[in-house]
């Protein structure tokens, strides 16, 4: 996959699917699946290092788990988040963080919102860098918005995001992700542009979904999200398999004969 047979993908009305993933031995497993693209989101931060929110996520750690998958599934399209404030301390550091991810395997940056962007984009589309954008609840405005909230429920706030997401196609980004929006909003801005949108709590109007990956493997804690769908109850499997090995290690049933020197 690249950005050109993804682009394919909208005129020819097929469907993309995106999943995030952030370390080597889960990439393997989405290496052996047809899905479409990968995402190396800053939601790591949150994921697998625990925080409340994206704001902790750093260049360093994107570039450590954008590494990671791309060794293990190279051959997948793979898109690595910017994190919060990378992107908006000048040019020349919004450059570096892209060359970070893209020489450690990234095949294209995502970064949140339009204003104060767009010249970026542009100029990393000039430079060779495919970039992905990312409205609607954008998770690094987190303080802004005052919290993890549905976007795009008034009048004005529809029409920001509309012309942002026409903005953000003028600009160069060749797809736009469109997350936790009303169907119609989302619909909407699908049918205005020429490039793909990837929905997260946009309903079915996108032209592909994404999904984080432990949402979708049912390995999350928390309280299950409205828009997510776990297709495997992976919290209770895994905590299974984990129970049945300490029974068998504190019953001296593990190892036996077959598992020893
Ligand atoms: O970081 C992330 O996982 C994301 C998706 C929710 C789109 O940006």
């Amino acid at each position: 996959m690249n950005i050109l047979e993804i682009a394919d993908k909208k005129l020819q009305k097929q469907k993309i699917s995106m999943v995030t993933c952030y370390d080597f031995t889960s990439a393997q497993i989405v290496s052996e699946t047809d899905i479409d693209m990968v995402l190396v989101g800053d939601s790591a931060a949150m994921t697998m290092h625990g925080e409340k929110t994206t704001i902790n996520c750093s260049i360093s750690m994107m570039a450590l788990h954008t590494r990671s998958v791309a060794r293990g599934c190279p051959q997948k399209f793979i898109v690595a988040d910017l994190p919060f404030l990378s992107f908006r301390k000048g040019k020349s550091e919004f450059i570096s963080s892209c060359e970070r991810l893209l020489k450690a395997g990234a095949h294209a940056v995502k970064l949140e919102g339009a204003l104060g962007n767009l010249e970026f984009i542009k100029h990393a589309v000039e430079s060779g860098i495919p970039v992905m954008g990312h409205l609607g609840l954008t998770p690094q405005f987190y303080h802004i918005l005052g919290g993890f909230k549905v976007q795009g429920r008034d009048e004005n706030s529809k029409k920001q995001i509309l012309e942002q997401a026409k903005l953000l196609e003028e600009a160069g980004c060749f797809s736009l992700v469109l997350e936790c929006v009303p169907k119609e909003l989302a619909h909407k801005v699908t049918q205005s542009l020429k490039i793909p949108t990837i929905g997260i709590g946009a309903g079915s109007g996108t032209d592909g979904q994404v999904l984080v990956f432990q949402d979708l493997l049912g390995l999350g804690s928390g309280k299950k999200l409205k828009f997510v769908r776990s297709y495997f109850d992976g919290r209770v499997a895994f905590k299974k398999a984990l129970e049945s090995y300490h029974k068998d290690v504190v019953s001296s049933d593990f190892p036996n004969h077959n598992e020893e020197f």
